[in-house]
């Protein structure tokens, strides 16, 4: 009898872990609200045009980085929200501005090994382009970083 009552417990404990994992992967809450999930990242469209550096200014603050594109899959899902929502460009999080043509992440300084320039871009126009615009729907161009354009943040969503 008592080994009757030992089994109901351990089967219903091991029902419970089951339901519990699968709640987690079905009903995913990684992304808070305001915040929608793309693969291991939470993204927030920001449609305020603004200066690069109140970009990485408000990304920051709410605990993420400029949006920063790392294969065409992603920029494929980038493209799709950004025509939902209406934006035409938007800042990403890559700069020149310690060296002339040396692209680096803005939230690490590291390389990127995905890029999807504009033909002939970047070509730093009148020497003062060192951020990067995205066209939504298209590809890369370095624009002024004092040129206004809305823009995404982006963050883990682990
Ligand atoms: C050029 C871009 C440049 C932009 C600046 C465009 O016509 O093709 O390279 O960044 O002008 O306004
Ligand atoms: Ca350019």
């Amino acid at each position: 009898m008592q080994t009757k009552w030992l089994t109901i417990f351990i089967i219903s404990g091991l029902i419970t872990i089951v339901n519990t994992k699968r709640a987690c992967i079905f009903n995913s809450t990684a992304c808070e609200k305001g915040w929608v999930q793309f693969e291991r990242s939470c993204y927030q469209f920001l449609n305020k045009a603004v200066i690069l550096k109140e970009a990485v200014n408000y990304c920051n603050r709410v605990g993420a980085h400029l949006l920063e594109i790392k294969s065409s899959q992603e920029e494929k899902w980038v493209d799709l929200q950004l025509k939902i929502r209406g934006f035409q460009y938007v800042w990403i999080g890559l700069t020149d501005i310690l060296k002339e043509n040396d692209f680096v992440f803005i939230s690490t300084g590291g390389k990127p090994t995905f890029s999807n320039w504009g033909k002939n871009e970047p070509n730093n126009a009148g020497k003062t382009e060192h951020c990067v615009e995205k066209l939504a729907g298209s590809r890369w161009n370095d624009r002024s970083c004092d040129v206004k354009f809305p823009f995404v943040c982006e963050r883990n969503s682990e």
